[in-house]
């Protein structure tokens, strides 16, 4: 099968030109002007960019999680990222304590298989290793799982303690691995929880008092100073705060290998948020928390000045309301004590429209900018790159086009994540999907899905190519 999309222009990280796009079969065969070549079908691009495909570095698909499980699976979360524009996912596999990573690697699996309608990698979240098991992770980079999720938050469930961290990092030191932090410091958020309780104070934005921005940046500094001992690289994950950003920002200044990403809900929501009437607040509940309104615009001069890398979801959605789609209570298991509310929310869908028109409508960022921000970079630092992340000959065909000009108004009706509200209901803004090619194949064409759930593969990824 052959695909002539014609008269796009074609957004790079680096590159803005009109060109046609022929596709055979999986992958880019040819770019140039008014290209003659025989084609099965030919797609109008004129007035649209042609973008790579988004890239989210970080979902979280059927996780057991909070007393409950996220309400997208693999097939429902996948099929709206696809609506998205998002055509490559990674998640997070979980290690059960004192159980073998692969074990882990292969349920994670399981649940993905027959039902992926994207091309996917599994992050693994370690949950213990002790120095019996560091032989563990060599094993899951050999299986492409070449990133590895550690918690400095969570006590009881996923924290890990220094010693644990120093280990995995040397040990990724020598695999090529990556470490991916959660940098929050639960022992402190801990004793702030139990103060908030012990002293009456149940609602939801207590969730953000006692996970203060300071606890976010003493852990990433931390983080940042274990893997300068142990030499190698680090990615801290959803970075929410001005603090943390000061702690990446002073390491690359000196020339340390750090990166981050931080997530759309930390560009434009904000703790404000969490006062809203009753239980709403719950929405909102996550880890890291939204911070006040000011953190914004540290966050988008970090995006702007590459001190942030990538912006990925943290897509961890629960509903709202006990019983839809059959689904059983989920934030309401938290209605009377606001550490008790399932932590994360829905963004898979929304990424891109809503970093384009924030971000280069709002002349924050360029839309090469954008381009690498959520497909290249992603790419490069999760060993995907160059076949996913960039338009280009030999690369596979995942491509979006993107109609800069079109309305959009955003609403959990409309939108096809299964969970029953979304954050951002009844914003407003223009740039949104169109039409989406999945190597080679167009799955979604004015907003209708053609694809197809279980057609995603598993992605083996590259080691750290990385600094
Ligand atoms: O609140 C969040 N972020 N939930 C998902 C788990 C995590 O820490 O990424
Ligand atoms: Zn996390
Ligand atoms: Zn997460």
């Amino acid at each position: 099968m052959r695909t002539l999309i014609r008269g796009g222009e074609i957004i790079t990280a680096t590159d803005r030109y009109e060109a046609d796009v022929l596709v055979d079969g999986e992958i880019v065969a040819t770019i140039g002007r008014d290209l003659q070549a025989e084609a099965d079908r030919t797609l109008d691009a004129k007035g649209m960019y042609v973008l790579p495909g988004g890239i989210d570095v970080h979902t979280h698909f059927d996780l057991p999680f909070g007393g409950t499980r996220s309400s997208d699976d693999f097939e429902t979360g996948t099929i709206a990222a696809l609506h998205g524009g998002t055509t490559t996912i990674v998640d997070f596999a979980v290690q059960d304590m004192g159980a073998p990573l692969q074990r882990a690697y292969e349920a994670w699996r399981e649940k993905a298989e027959g039902k992926t309608a994207v091309d996917y990698g599994l992050h693994m979240i370690v949950r213990d290793m002790p120095e019996v098991r560091l032989a563990d992770m060599d094993e899951m980079i050999r299986e492409g799982v070449t990133s590895f999720k550690l918690f400095m938050a969570y006590p009881g469930v996923f924290m890990v303690d220094d010693a644990t961290i120093f280990r995995a990092l040397r040990r990724t030191a020598d695999n090529g691995g990556v470490i991916c932090m959660h940098a929050e410091n639960g022992g402190v958020i801990d004793e702030l929880v139990k103060k908030a309780l012990a002293e009456g104070n149940t609602a939801p934005v207590y969730h953000a008092l006692t996970r203060p921005p300071e606890a976010e940046g003493e852990a990433t500094g931390r983080a940042i100073a274990l893997s300068e001992m142990a030499g190698v690289p680090i990615y801290i994950v959803h970075l929410s705060a001005a603090h943390a950003l000061a702690k990446v920002k002073e390491a690359r200044d000196r020339g340390v290998p750090a990166y981050a990403e931080t997530c759309p809900q930390y560009l434009f929501l904000s703790e404000d948020n969490y006062r809203e009437p009753g239980f709403a607040g719950a929405q909102y509940v996550m880890s890291p928390p939204l911070r006040p309104k000011w953190h914004q615009d540290e966050l988008w001069k970090g995006l702007a000045g590459d001190d942030l890398q990538v912006i990925s979801t943290d897509h961890c959605p629960f509903c709202m309301k006990e019983g839809f789609a059959g689904l059983p209570k989920q934030k309401e298991l938290g209605m009377g004590d606001f550490s008790k509310i399932p932590n994360g929310a829905p963004g898979v869908e929304t990424r891109l429209s809503l970093v384009y028109d924030g971000g280069v409508r709002g002349g924050r960022i360029s839309v090469n900018r954008f381009v690498q921000l959520v497909s290249t970079a992603p790419a490069k630092l999760f060993g995907l790159f160059p076949r996913k992340g960039t338009v280009a000959v030999g690369s596979d065909a995942d491509l979006v086009l993107f109609d800069p000009n079109r309305e959009w108004t955003m609403s959990a009706k409309s939108l096809h994540m299964r969970v029953d509200y979304n954050p951002y209901e009844g914003r407003t803004g223009k740039g949104t999907v169109t039409t989406v090619l999945s190597r080679g194949e167009v799955v979604i064409e004015n907003g209708k899905f053609l694809g197809r759930a279980g057609r995603g593969r598993f992605l083996k990824r590259a080691t750290r190519s990385f600094a």
